[in-house]
Parts: structure tokens; C-alpha cells; sequence
């Protein structure tokens, strides 16, 4: 039975964390952190990880970049295996969390959905297949609660496709500014915020008198959670290093 702590637990993830866990018999939430401290709520919830009375197996972290931050000293002391899932981290805790990779097991995934991480492959497959001759633009659509923007899985799904390519990209966030023609480096990330809207990614490759799009639609907040709590059974015991969804889906 992995024993979680999930930061960020009173959050839209954090609540479908735990009840999806609360329908697995391998895994078992002992604690939460979350700004709202709740010691005597089941689970507990805490104001800070170093509050938690005893350290669990894995720590899911569905937070706030701060919180991911502080959390990197936390998890290097105690040797705990996290899996991030927070989007949105600076330069700074990007590499903390490299160098936490050196000490412990490390999972990290802007999306932890099975069918993003599929779209990514497509994609770089995409990319190699048609060149430069096809425009790339990816367009996200998301709540109007996410604060970030252009999503992380959106940066993540233009990292792949920049690797892919040899990195001959360059991101254009915003055309409103400049008026000129497009430049075949260019790639266009476009965020959109409404409503209710869980997450859909496209990626459209435009090329002359044709147009391939590559998709995926979020029905639920329960796809990214299921990711996470896979990844957390996943990374129990697992010696230092830097995971990602490709390990896991190799490994099923
Ligand atoms: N990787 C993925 O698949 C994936 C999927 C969905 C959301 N996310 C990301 O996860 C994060 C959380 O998303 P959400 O929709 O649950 O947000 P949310 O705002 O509903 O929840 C965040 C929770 O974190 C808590 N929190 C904030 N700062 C804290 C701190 N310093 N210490 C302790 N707790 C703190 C908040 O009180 C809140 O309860 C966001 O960055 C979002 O982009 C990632």
C-alpha cells in the first residue's frame, strides 16, 4: 500500500485525487498540505510539509509554483519521491528539481494524461514527416480559473516538436503586435480561457492546400488524476532519477 501526500489537496486536482484513491486498494492518501490547514479533517491537512508528522511514500504535488518551490528542500531532506504535476515553474525550480533528480525519484509531467502524451509522439512524428513546409500553430483552450498561459502542456507538446525538428522553431505568443508575414521558424502558441473548459490541445500542421490537425479533448479533471496517481504507484521505491510519462507508458 504507497502511502501519498498530496500538496495542494483542497484544489479542483487534488480533490479528484482523492477520490479516485479512495477507490484503489495499492495506494492510500495519509496527508494533505494546502494553505486552508485541517489537522484533525481524514486525512489531515497541513499548512506545510515540514507539519506532517511522519513522511509518506511518494508526495503528489497539484498546486502553485511557490509551493513546488518550497516543497524541492522538503523532499531532498527526507529522500521522498515526488511527482509534479504543477505547470506554470520558473527557470529556478526547473533546475532545483534537476538537481533533486540527483537524490530522488523525480516524476514531472505538464500533462499526466495517457492520450496527451500519445499526441506528442504523433506530433513528432508529424513534424519529421512534413518539415518546414507546414505551418505549425497549437491552440489550447482551458477555464477561466488557469492562471497560466500558454498552457504547460501546450510548451510541452512545442518542446517535443522543437526536438524533433533539431530546434528550428521560434514561439510567437502574439501577433497583434508585429504585422508581418508568418516565417516558416515560426510555430504559434494561442491560449484561450472560458467556462468550465477541462483542457483541448490542437495542433494544426498547415501546408500547401491541405491542413492535418491533431487533437485531444479532456472530458474530466480524472484522466490527469488517474496519470498522477499511476505515476505515484509507479515511482514507490524507485531509486534518484528523472521519470516522465514515457517511462511509465514503456513500462505498462
Ligand atoms: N500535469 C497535469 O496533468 C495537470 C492537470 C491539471 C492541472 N495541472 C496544474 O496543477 C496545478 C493545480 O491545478 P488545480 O486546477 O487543482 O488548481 P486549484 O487552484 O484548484 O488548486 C490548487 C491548490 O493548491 C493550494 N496551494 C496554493 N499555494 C499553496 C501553497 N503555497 N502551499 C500549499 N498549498 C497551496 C491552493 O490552496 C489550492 O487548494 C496548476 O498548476 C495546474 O495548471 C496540471
Amino acid at each position: 500500500m504507497v502511502k501519498i501526500a498530496i500538496q495542494g489537496i483542497n484544489g479542483r486536482m487534488g480533490q479528484a485525487l482523492c477520490r479516485l484513491i479512495a477507490q484503489r486498494s495499492d495506494c492510500t492518501v495519509v496527508a494533505g498540505i494546502d494553505l486552508n490547514a485541517q489537522p484533525d479533517a481524514v486525512p489531515p491537512v497541513y499548512a506545510s510539509l515540514d507539519e506532517m508528522p511522519c513522511v509518506p511514500d511518494v508526495l503528489i504535488d497539484f498546486s502553485s509554483p511557490a509551493a513546488t518551490a518550497k516543497a524541492v528542500g522538503y523532499c531532498a531532506e527526507h529522500t521522498l519521491p515526488v511527482v509534479v504535476c504543477t505547470t506554470g515553474l520558473d527557470p529556478e525550480t526547473e533546475q532545483a528539481l534537476q538537481r533533486l533528480a540527483g537524490t530522488t525519484a523525480v516524476f514531472k509531467s505538464a500533462n499526466m494524461s495517457m492520450g496527451i502524451n500519445l499526441l506528442a509522439e504523433l506530433a513528432r512524428k508529424a513534424v519529421q514527416t512534413l518539415g518546414l513546409a507546414y505551418d505549425i500553430e497549437v491552440i489550447e483552450k482551458h477555464h477561466h480559473n488557469k492562471v497560466d498561459a500558454p498552457s504547460g502542456t501546450a510548451l510541452m507538446l512545442a518542446e517535443e516538436m522543437n526536438e524533433a525538428s533539431g530546434h528550428m522553431y521560434e514561439y510567437v505568443y502574439d501577433r497583434h503586435a508585429v504585422r508581418k508575414a508568418r516565417d516558416v521558424h515560426e510555430m504559434g502558441l494561442h491560449a484561450v480561457r472560458g467556462g468550465s473548459i477541462v483542457g483541448e490541445h490542437e495542433i494544426l500542421f498547415c501546408g500547401p492546400d491541405e491542413v492535418i490537425t491533431l487533437s485531444h479533448s479532456a472530458a474530466s479533471r480524472e484522466v490527469f488524476a488517474n496519470g498522477a496517481v499511476n505515476a505515484a504507484v509507479f515511482l514507490a521505491g524507485k531509486g534518484p532519477g528523472f521519470y516522465s510519462m514515457k517511462d511509465m507508458m514503456r513500462h505498462e
